[in-house]
C-alpha cells in the first residue's frame, strides 16, 4: 500500500496528475490529469461503461448537460437541503465540516468553535448576461438528476421494459468545505452513475444484485480483497428518501473511506419531479396492466476516487539486485500504456528496426517508444508508470527477426518472432500466462535489471 506522499510525488513526476493552476500557486481541490492520468481515467470509464452498458441488454446510456433548469434542484431537494454544517475556529480561524468535529473543539488547535451554520455545496452562476436572482443556475452536484428528468424521454424512445437502467458518466461540482487527501475529495470531479428502475417489491433483490456487481467490478480490475469492504448504513444514517444504502469502502492511504455508494432511492425522485413539473413519470406494465412509479436502485461511483484506489492498490516497492524497484501493478485493462518498445541502445541499425516494430504494435495497443538511457533504467521507468509489457529490440533481432517481451510483474522474459509479436501481446493482455509460448518462442535469461 502506498503512502499518500509517495503516490502524489509519483503522479506528478511521471505525468499522471498535476495540481490545477500550479504556476499560479495552485487551485485547491482541483486537479489536472496529465498524459498518463488522462489515459488511466479513460480506461476506468471505458471499463465501467463496457461492464454496465455495452455488456448488458437492460442498460442504456445518457449524457446530459451540466447546467439544468433551476427547478430540477428545487424538486430534488438540493436547493433546500444539499448542505453541510460549517464551523469556524475562533482561535486559529480554520473552517471545519461539522461531521469532522468531535467534542465541540477545533481539531487543529483545540480552540472554541462557532455554532454550526448550514452551507449549501452547490456552485451558483448566472445563465445569460444579467447577474440577477432570476438568472441563477447551478453546476450540477451529481449526474443522477439528469437521468431522472429524462426518464420519460428514454422510456418513450427505447421502449424498454422494467427492470432497466440508465447510465451516465460526467462532471459534477461541489463547493466542499474541507478538501484534501489528493483527488479523494475535489470541488470538480467525475461521477459514473446508474439509475436502475425496478418494479416496487423487487427492489430489495435488485439492491443486493447491484451491491454484488459493483463490489466485483473493483475486484475483477485487480483491487485486493483485503482493501475493499461493504458498509451497510444503519437506518438512522439513511437519507430521508433512501430505503437502504451500502457503501463500497476502500482502504485509502488515509484509512477506510467511501469509494462508491449503492442506494435504494425508492420512488422519491420520480415522484418529486412529477409533482414539480406536472408531467407524469410512470411506467405501464404490460404484464399486469398496471401503471406505477418505479423504484430506483442507484450505484454511484466517482472516477477520481476509483483512480486513487487503483493507483494506491497498484503501488508496490521491492528490492531487486540491491535496488528499490517501484512498480505500479495496474490491471492491464486500465494501465495507460500497454506496451513499450525499447531498442537495446541508440545504435543506428537498431533504432530503425525498433521504430518498425513500434509502428506495427501501436496499431494494436496504446504503446510507447523509448530509446533514452540504459535498458535497466527504461525498465524501471515503465514499471513505475505501470506498463504491463516491454519489448526489447537487440542486435540479434537484426539476424533472427525476434524480440524479447518482458512482463512487468514477474520480470520474466520470453523471445518471440516479430511475426508473432502482436498476437502474443494480445493474448498476454487478455490474461495468458507468460509461460505460454507462441510458435518459434523460447524462454530468455533476460537483459540486466540494474539501472
Ligand atoms: N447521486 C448520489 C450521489 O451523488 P454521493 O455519495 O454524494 O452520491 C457518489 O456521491 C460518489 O461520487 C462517491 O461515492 C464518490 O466516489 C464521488 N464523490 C462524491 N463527492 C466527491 C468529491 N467531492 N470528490 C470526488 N469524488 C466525489
Amino acid at each position: 500500500m502506498a503512502d499518500m506522499d509517495k503516490l502524489v510525488s509519483l503522479c506528478k513526476r511521471r505525468g499522471y496528475i498535476f495540481q490545477s493552476s500550479e504556476i499560479y500557486g495552485g487551485m485547491s481541490a482541483c486537479w489536472d490529469y496529465g498524459p498518463l492520468g488522462v489515459e488511466l481515467k479513460r480506461n476506468i470509464k471505458e471499463a465501467w461503461w463496457n461492464a454496465n452498458v455495452r455488456d448488458r441488454d437492460d442498460m442504456v446510456g445518457l449524457d446530459c448537460s451540466i447546467l439544468m433548469h433551476r427547478a430540477v434542484w428545487a424538486a430534488s431537494g438540493h436547493e433546500e437541503g444539499f448542505s453541510d454544517p460549517l464551523q469556524d475556529c475562533k482561535a486559529c480561524h480554520q473552517r471545519w465540516r461539522g461531521d469532522d468535529v468531535t467534542g465541540g473543539k477545533c481539531p487543529a488547535c483545540g480552540g472554541e468553535l462557532t455554532e454550526p451554520r448550514m452551507f449549501n455545496l452547490m456552485f451558483k452562476t448566472f445563465a445569460g448576461p444579467v447577474e440577477e436572482e432570476a438568472a441563477t443556475v447551478y453546476l450540477r452536484p451529481e449526474t443522477a438528476q439528469g437521468i431522472f428528468v429524462n426518464f420519460a424521454n428514454v422510456l418513450d424512445t427505447t421502449r424498454k421494459r422494467l427492470p432497466f437502467g440508465i447510465a451516465q458518466i460526467g462532471k459534477a461540482f461541489r463547493n466542499e468545505i474541507t478538501t484534501g487527501n489528493f483527488i479523494f475529495r475535489c470541488r470538480e470531479f467525475e461521477q459514473m452513475e446508474i439509475e436502475y428502475f425496478v418494479k416496487p417489491g423487487s427492489d430489495d433483490e435488485w439492491f443486493k444484485f447491484w451491491v454484488e456487481q459493483r463490489y466485483n467490478w473493483y475486484i475483477n480490475l485487480g483491487i485486493k480483497k483485503e482493501n475493499l469492504k461493504l458498509r451497510e448504513h444503519s437506518k438512522e444514517d439513511l437519507a430521508h428518501y433512501a430505503r437502504a444504502c451500502t457503501d463500497v469502502e476502500y482502504l485509502f492511504p488515509m484509512g477506510w473511506s467511501e469509494l462508491e455508494g449503492i442506494a435504494n432511492r425508492t420512488d422519491f425522485d420520480l415522484k418529486q419531479h412529477a409533482e414539480h413539473s406536472g408531467r407524469e413519470l410512470t411506467y405501464f406494465d404490460p404484464e399486469t396492466n398496471e401503471r406505477y412509479v418505479p423504484y430506483v436502485i442507484e450505484p454511484s461511483a466517482g472516477v477520481d476516487r476509483a483512480a486513487l484506489a487503483f493507483l494506491a492498490d497498484a503501488y508496490d516497492e521491492e528490492t531487486v539486485k540491491g535496488e528499490t524497484r517501484v512498480v505500479l501493478r495496474l490491471h492491464r485493462d486500465i494501465a495507460p500504456v500497454k506496451v513499450a518498445i525499447l531498442p537495446l541502445s541508440k545504435n543506428e541499425k537498431l533504432v530503425p528496426k525498433a521504430r518498425e516494430v513500434h509502428t506495427a504494435v501501436r496499431k494494436c495497443f496504446p504503446s510507447m517508444y523509448d530509446d533514452t538511457q540504459s535498458i535497466g533504467r527504461r525498465y524501471r521507468r515503465q514499471d513505475e508508470i505501470g506498463t504491463p509489457y516491454t519489448v526489447t529490440v537487440d542486435f540479434d533481432t537484426l539476424e533472427d527477426n525476434a524480440v524479447t517481451i518482458r512482463e512487468r510483474d514477474s520480470m520474466k522474459q520470453i523471445r518471440v518472432p516479430v511475426a508473432e509479436l502482436a498476437g502474443t501481446l494480445q493474448r498476454k493482455l487478455d490474461g495468458e500466462a507468460m509461460e505460454v509460448l507462441p510458435p518459434g518462442g523460447r524462454y530468455w535469461s533476460g537483459f540486466e535489471e540494474e539501472s
